[in-house]
């Protein structure tokens, strides 16, 4: 009897009796440990906001899980075959990137998540920070290893933006667009960043990080009053509040099945469903590449992740970076 008892242990347990009691004996019994050490251990995931009802001589019953950014409840309801191997879940961390990084240093699989409930030093791109209150949002790095050349590194920018995207689209029956090269949008605001990380030698990649931050909850007032660009939350597009839970399945899941078409067809299925996402294909825009500024008509992404727009004078030219705007 001297086991030591995790959460999902006992998780695991209620979840096989869906909405039935489960005797204090019979769990002690399945699980080898005591019935004060069961006890305890209900105690415990109730402080963590699980809903478990006690009756004597019944037993427990699951009633209710937290909408809480909790690993168990993650783990349990994941289909996914690469992403989600391994789930690192932070309450408070200051950056799942710099995390994920670690974890990448030390050798942790292809599709480790890690996930915080918040951040004290979320990064931004450009140096900036990324607002990271508790509660509200979504803030998660995966560690990825694909096999590819560290010049195709920017690919998988655009496999979490298509992924972030039809997360929303999904859990709030919204229209998000994803704009180039690595912001999602919601009615013309930023709803989520993405801050990917590489750690590549000449011959390979040793490792990618796909950081990405969703403002899911979070309220007008919980914005950075110093914003460079408008955004918004889905919540406050919506105007009903989204799971956290449900949504960093969604996310996962997508994430997951277009990181599989990409390793088995390369880049080719991420840009037809980056396309479709992308308002401005076949509009003309405006690029603001700092040296110059390119007028023309958005044709679409190349192999490498760059936008090709075709100016007026017929000339394609090929963006690697800058700031796109619609006429
Ligand atoms: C941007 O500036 O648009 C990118 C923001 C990326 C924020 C996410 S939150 C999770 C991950 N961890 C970080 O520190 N940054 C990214």
């Amino acid at each position: 009897m001297s086991k030591k008892l995790e959460h999902e242990d006992i998780l695991n347990l209620f979840r096989e009796h869906p909405g039935d009691f489960v005797s204090g004996e019979e769990i002690s019994q399945k699980l080898g440990v005591s019935r004060t050490a069961v006890w305890k251990k209900i105690r415990l995931l109730r402080d963590l906001g699980y809903s478990i009802d006690a009756v004597t001589s019944r037993g427990y019953r699951l009633a209710a899980s937290p909408d809480a950014l909790l690993i168990e409840e993650l783990r349990s309801g994941l289909e996914t075959r690469i992403v989600g191997r391994e789930l690192v879940f932070f309450d408070e961390t200051d950056s799942t990137n710099s995390r994920a990084r670690e974890l990448g240093d030390q050798g942790h699989p292809d599709g480790t998540v890690v996930i915080a409930d918040r951040q004290t030093a979320g990064k931004g791109r450009l140096g900036r920070t990324w607002a990271s209150p508790p509660g509200v949002n979504i803030y998660t790095s995966v560690l990825l290893r694909p096999p590819i050349l560290p010049f195709d590194g920017p690919q998988l920018t655009f496999v979490s933006a298509v992924a972030v995207a039809l997360a929303i689209r999904d859990v709030s029956g919204l229209s998000p667009r994803v704009k180039w090269p690595n912001d999602v949008l919601l009615g013309g605001k930023k709803v989520a960043g993405l801050l990917n990380e590489m750690n590549a030698e000449t011959e390979g990649v040793r490792y990618i990080i796909l950081g990405i931050g969703v403002n899911l909850n979070m309220e007008a007032a919980q914005f950075p009053a110093d914003l460079r660009y408008p955004a918004t939350s889905v919540a406050l597009e919506k105007g009903e509040t989204v799971s956290r839970l449900a949504f960093a399945r969604t996310l996962y899941r997508h994430l997951d099945r277009l990181y599989l078409a990409y390793l088995d067809r390369g880049f080719a299925p991420i840009i037809s469903a980056w396309e479709e996402l992308c308002d401005l294909v076949g509009r003309p825009v405006e690029v603001d590449c700092q040296s110059r500024v390119i007028r023309g008509t958005v044709e679409g992404l190349d192999s490498d992740g760059a936008l090709l727009v075709r100016t007026d004078d017929g000339v394609q030219e090929k963006i690697m970076a800058g700031d796109v705007r619609p006429l």
